[in-house]
């Protein structure tokens, strides 16, 4: 018979693994900068609201489906589901789209980090972060070499297994991760002109007011905004807490540790906001570029150069910290593959072999990152096609509609636009009227007697998360195809 499956070591070690995972890019570069132009407090408790009324209970739904079935998303999907199961296999193949670049990203960060090490003790001057960056992006054999170096660096946690790897890398990364923030934050919020920047995020209309956008987006706008955000955020839709579940012991208590890792992921995305603009808006102002590789890679670069013989060490701590979170992201989803592999295995009877099976995989994405690290985040231009871009004229001014810019956009846009929350919907459907919420609740147990949440749980997974998630789903389409829905 096969080797018992593995689980994790400690609840302790659970949270790290799963906030690790929900920690990554998008809270450094996405919701610092979405709450600053949709309207700073009022998005934060907009954001807060749907994080606990969608977030949490598609987190809640995930966890507890992972670990009734024990088995990765397709297998799970497929055990509980006659007429769903198909969703499984959105959540296989979204991962493998978002590693893609998530990779090349990754290695970007290994290679900032590297600079700035090697200019600890000297201010970097003469080179500026944009034209920096698009020589990094122009020299495809570099890019090649920092993917790869990433790749390897999570196949070497992967590996290790659930507790001798993920967990394991969790444990010490999030602690750590954290201490980093809080340095970077000390330097950003002290700058002379910081405050402004927390006017940028905080105050509701100042963003506006002060012409960093042209006019404050309407509430339905903030509503998808806030909803894709969270959803993107918190790693849901992906297979990843349905597989980091399906490792959990019975006695875990699944409500509270949702929660945890909604409170978690928010925190360090307000912190990550106070670590990053205040610095990009105290040494820029208006021209500072606020958000996606821009802010991280060029606007950022150019804030550690302005701060003399001390920025390469603030360099150094952030582009580490970004490095940790970004991998922390990586290895959850690359997890959701191997786990896949590895059920299938042993359900055909064999004994996984988790070293080969985590090779495979990583070979897999590696393929796919290649084209996107030779498309140099489109600034190789592989595959014009593309690109397709029309012009269109509204009112006397010409709008461009475009397609993808970049290989990026193009995975970006197959994933996160739209079979993830395509996938969180129909989940939402299979729960509430093929599974019943009481399937889910009953794998809670014990910690799901209260009546109040057992009637919160149920008309959450009915009405609010399917209306939500179709706002976001319209929400993304219109915005990666540049529609002007909202
Ligand atoms: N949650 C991660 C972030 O905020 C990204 C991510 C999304 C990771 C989906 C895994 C799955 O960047």
């Amino acid at each position: 018979m096969n080797k018992k499956r593995e689980s994790w070591g400690s609840t302790f070690g659970f949270l790290m693994a799963a906030i690790g995972s929900a920690v990554g890019l998008g809270n450094i570069w996405g919701f610092p900068y979405k709450m600053g132009r949709a309207g700073g407090f009022t998005f934060l408790i907009i954001y807060l609201i749907l994080g606990v009324l969608v977030g949490f209970t598609i987190m809640l739904s995930e966890l507890a489906i992972g670990r009734k079935t024990g088995m990765g998303v397709v297998g799970a999907y497929h055990k509980v589901s006659r007429h769903f199961g198909w969703i499984g296999w959105l959540a296989v193949l979204s991962p493998l789209l978002i590693l893609s670049f998530y990779t090349v990203l990754g290695g970007y960060c290994m290679e900032y980090m590297f600079l700035n090490l090697s200019n600890l003790g000297f201010s970097i001057s003469g080179v500026t972060g944009s034209e920096l960056f698009n020589t990094l992006r122009h020299n495809q054999f570099g890019s090649l070499v920092f993917t790869l170096l990433y790749l390897l660096l999570g196949y070497g946690i992967i590996k290790g297994g659930i507790k001798g790897g993920i967990e394991r890398f969790n444990k010490v990364g999030m602690p750590a991760l954290a201490v980093m923030l809080l340095i970077v934050i000390g330097r950003s919020v002290t700058l002379p002109g910081a405050v402004d920047g927390l006017k940028y995020m905080f105050v509701p209309g100042w963003s506006a007011a002060n012409g960093y956008i042209e006019e404050a987006p309407g509430f339905i706008s903030v509503l998808a905004t806030a909803g894709g955000q969270m959803f993107f955020s918190l790693s849901l839709a992906m297979g990843i807490m349905v597989t980091y579940g399906s490792y959990l012991d019975k006695k875990e208590n699944l409500v509270r540790n949702s929660l945890v890792v909604v409170a978690a992921d928010t925190t360090v995305a307000l912190m990550a906001g106070l670590a990053v603009i205040p610095a990009a808006i105290a040494t820029y102002g208006v021209e500072a570029q606020l958000s996606g590789p821009s802010l991280l890679f060029v606007t950022l670069q150019d804030v550690f150069n302005a701060m003399g013989t001390i920025g390469p060490l603030f360099g150094a701590i952030f582009y580490l910290l970004v490095l940790v979170a970004a991998v922390s992201s990586s290895i959850s989803l690359t997890e959701v593959l191997v786990t896949f592999m590895m059920d299938n295995a042993s359900l055909k009877g064999r004994i996984p072999d988790r070293r080969k099976i985590s090779m495979g995989v990583s070979a897999v994405v590696l393929v796919l990152a290649v084209v996107v690290a030779l498309d140099g985040l489109g600034a190789n231009g592989l595959w014009i096609p593309l690109r397709e871009e029309t012009s269109y004229v509204v009112d006397g001014v010409t709008k461009y509609r475009t397609f993808a810019g970049s290989w990026l956009d193009f995975m970006d846009c197959l994933s996160e636009g739209i079979m993830m929350p395509l996938g969180a919907l129909i989940m939402s459907f299979m729960v509430s009227w093929e599974l019943k919420p009481k399937l889910v609740l009953d794998e809670v147990g014990e910690y799901a007697r209260s009546p109040w949440l057992r009637r919160f749980y149920t008309f959450s997974i009915r009405f609010i998360v399917p209306v939500v998630m179709a706002l976001v789903l319209a929400g993304q389409i219109s915005d990666f195809f540049n529609l002007g829905w909202f």
